[in-house]
């Protein structure tokens, strides 16, 4: 028997860790050789990170975890892995949630049914107090207990919490006029101040896209809206939309459609000329808001597949839809 491996003792292993076996691999076993392989590729993996770590830790990354990228309770699990991942690593996460499916679930259940104008929720008093019990009271503390699980300090904030979000009432424009959609919310103000410090500090914050408004009322905001100004607020270095497609797909039922790139210019073209629809209105526009505001990259990215968020960050490749800003 050849020992090519010194014997790995106790005093060697990483501080923390429970110490291992004294013992000797023996590469000349076929299974030894596969565990070496597979030891070697995780390695490579981890150094091939390196570039992309030193680039962006100290920096600011939004994360907006959308309601539809929600349903497996133990994917959720893994995104929320993925952004302490991001975190240990020095990058300065905030995490957006929505929820509109929940949302609109617990109407139904209420015996309402969801209405939506290009993509935003019309809400009455009664569909905002649903909202905010589903938003701010379910889905807010179960994101940030998931990152606790995962070993994050997580912080689960309001919109109404210190200011954080301060709107007013929205009314949009239409083709047909102007069209009031109820306790909807047009930001006017970020606390950016409270989710540095707290960033600073090592905690993620969880914020769900609930505002105050001046008069003592409360908005519902669209999330990525939300996000999109949040990290305008934040210069943040990326903003990163999990979502439930692979991407903007410029034919909405071929999922071999995606856009892989866009610049700002391009982005509010389709917005404006009605190309994109739904909830896709929204989170274009949050990339366009960001990117105008200084973000380097606005991401879409498929919430759906495992560890999207750490192949979007730690590639070249990317996965989804990127919005970069106009030029070359
Ligand atoms: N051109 C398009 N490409 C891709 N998706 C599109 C397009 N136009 C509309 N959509 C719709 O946008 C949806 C994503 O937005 P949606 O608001 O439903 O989810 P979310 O923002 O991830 O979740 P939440 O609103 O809860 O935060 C997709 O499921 C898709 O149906
Ligand atoms: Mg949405």
């Amino acid at each position: 028997m050849c020992a090519l491996m010194p014997s790995i003792t106790p005093s060697m292993t990483a501080g923390g860790s429970a110490p291992r076996e004294a013992r000797t691999i023996n590469t000349e076993t076929h299974e030894e050789i596969i565990a070496m392989d597979e030891l070697a590729v995780r390695a490579r993996t981890l150094s091939e990170a390196l570039p992309y770590i030193r680039e962006f830790s100290g920096g600011t990354f939004v994360v907006k975890y959308g309601g539809s990228a929600m349903a497996s309770a133990s994917l959720s699990q893994a995104v929320m892995a993925d952004v302490v991942l991001l975190r240990l690593v020095g990058v300065r996460v905030v995490l957006v949630h929505g929820g509109g499916p929940q949302v609109s679930d617990l109407m139904r259940r209420l015996g309402k049914e969801p209405t939506f104008v290009r993509g935003q929720r019309v809400t009455d008093a009664e569909t905002m107090e649903i909202a905010e019990m589903v938003l701010a009271g379910k889905i807010n503390k179960d994101i940030a207990a998931k990152i606790q699980m995962a070993g994050g300090q997580a912080v689960g904030l309001s919109g109404r919490d210190a200011g954080l979000i301060q709107a007013r009432r929205r009314v949009m424009d239409s083709p047909e006029g102007p069209v009031d959609l109820g306790f909807v919310g047009q930001i006017e103000s970020i606390n950016a101040g409270l989710l540095s410090s707290l960033t600073e500090d090592g905690f993620i914050p969880v914020v769900c896209s609930i505002a105050g408004g001046a008069d003592g009322e409360c908005y519902n905001i669209n999330a990525d809206h939300a996000a999109g100004r949040i990290a305008a607020a934040l210069h943040a270095e990326k903003l990163l939309s999990l979502t439930d497609v692979r991407g903007l797909l410029r034919d909405r039922s071929d999922p071999a459609s995606l856009i892989a790139r866009l610049t700002v210019s391009e982005a509010e073209a389709l917005v404006r000329e009605g190309q994109v629809e739904g909830g896709m209105v929204p989170k274009l526009e949050s990339c366009v808001d960001a990117v105008k505001a200084g973000t380097a990259k606005a991401h879409i990215v498929d919430g759906r597949i495992e560890h999207a968020l750490l192949m979007e960050v730690f590639t070249d490749a990317g996965i989804g839809t990127m919005v970069v800003p106009d030029g070359p």
